[in-house]
């Protein structure tokens, strides 16, 4: 296997504590040892050993590639429209979800590939290496079965939504489209899918109904994952909880309890700030969150309702300027937290044996991403 050494990295960031005793584990005039598709070596650029090839960084800052552990990408068609009305006054709502699955099952499987693939270029051109993809517009057996195909072919990382809402024609029959979710649809969907979401929100499923869900999924085989406490206080982070899922997503409204609750848990809770920034709400307590000892991760979200954004250094920004997170904080949620949302061990730390994902930005430091927000900082992404 041939050796590449990485050097004159003015500032790397590592997410492994050995480096520094930080959670993002500094190195500064750093280098990196990849072979092959792993990193071999970490370390001061005086000390790195010798390699095949070598490659001079400039004192560029590197940091692992952003793991975006939540985004809803099959979809076709955007919601420009609604977004003008909110911002005219009106509020966001889970209904609008339903403008997105008739103009989703109007298209062909290569009008959703094209959208997704779209998307996953610009993420990668935004220094994203791992990308979790949900299905929830098509919410038919067919229709759910070819976005979570669709999704496949960009990442194993595929999430079943067939309970994002109730879609038109089960309006007067939630318990019949339940039904349908678990059965018929959880059985073509499972192939393709490595996760199972439901949304536990007013408007969408409650409790009862997002447990049935996803208790039927686990059964399949898949792991849980859930959207919670997005739009007001709610079950659904205790149900997430309760249930052990990898993660729950949003958390913007919580109470004591539920913050006791994820910090008695291995439940990752997952702030997606592009939200509230794109519906103008408020912002969840990070810091509430963090000082309990939840482990937090910083997501996109991408989808074309609440936030059409793919850019995680945009939600590094927000967690920073907005959520009043540090910026090791919201690196490291970005990053290593993220893989933790997707329980993965492999990504979102620079270390011997993990990945070779690294993202290079044109700038000495990865403070920058939230010093100098809505610049393209990223330069280069190998992975
Ligand atoms: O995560 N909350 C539910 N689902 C998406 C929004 C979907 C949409 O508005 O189209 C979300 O925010
Ligand atoms: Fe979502």
């Amino acid at each position: 296997m041939t050796s590449l050494l990485l050097t004159g990295i003015g500032e790397l960031v590592t997410n492994d504590p050995v480096h520094d005793g930080t959670p993002i584990g500094l190195v500064r005039d750093a280098a990196v040892v990849l072979e092959g598709r792993r990193v071999a070596w970490v370390g001061p650029a005086l000390e790195a050993p010798d390699a095949d090839a070598a490659r001079e960084f400039g004192g560029r800052a590197v940091v692992p590639g952003f793991v975006d552990s939540h985004s809803h990408l099959v979809f076709a068609g955007d919601r420009a429209d609604e977004f003008a009305a909110r911002m005219a006054g009106e509020s966001y709502a889970a209904g609008g979800i339903r403008t997105t699955v008739a103009a989703t099952r109007a298209a062909t499987d290569e009008q959703l590939y094209a959208n997704v693939a779209r998307l996953v270029a610009e993420m990668r051109r935004q220094g994203t290496t791992t990308v979790e993809i949900k299905s929830g517009y098509g919410l038919s057996v067919l229709d759910e079965a070819r976005s979570l195909a669709v999704a496949r072919q960009f990442t194993p990382e595929t999430t079943f939504l067939g309970a994002h809402v109730v879609p038109p024609e089960y309006a007067d029959d939630p318990a019949g489209y339940v039904e349908l979710v678990t059965g018929p649809m959880l059985e073509a969907a499972a192939p393709h899918a490595r996760w199972i979401d439901a949304f536990c929100e007013e408007g969408a499923f409650d409790d009862d109904q997002a447990r049935t869900v996803l208790l039927a999924g686990q059964a399949a085989g898949l792991e849980g994952r859930l959207h919670a406490n997005q739009l007001g206080p709610g079950p659904g982070v205790r149900l997430a909880c309760e249930l052990e899922l990898a993660a729950v997503d949003h958390c913007t409204h919580l109470d004591d309890a539920d913050v006791h609750a994820l910090a008695d848990s291995g439940t990752v809770a997952t702030l997606l700030p592009g939200v509230e920034f794109s519906t103008r709400s408020p912002y969840p307590d990070a810091h509430g969150l963090l000082d309990a000892g939840v482990t937090v991760a910083l997501a996109s979200d991408c989808n074309p309702g609440s936030c059409y954004t793919s850019s995680m250094p945009l939600c590094v920004a927000l967690a920073v300027r907005e959520m009043r997170m540090t910026p090791a904080e919201a690196m490291w949620s970005a990053t290593a937290g993220g893989a933790r949302a997707l329980r993965r061990d492999d990504v979102g730390v620079i270390a011997p044996g993990r990945r070779a994902h690294l993202t290079v930005l044109e700038a000495p430091s990865y403070v920058h991403l939230a010093y100098r927000p809505g610049v393209p900082l990223v330069t280069e992404v190998i992975a």
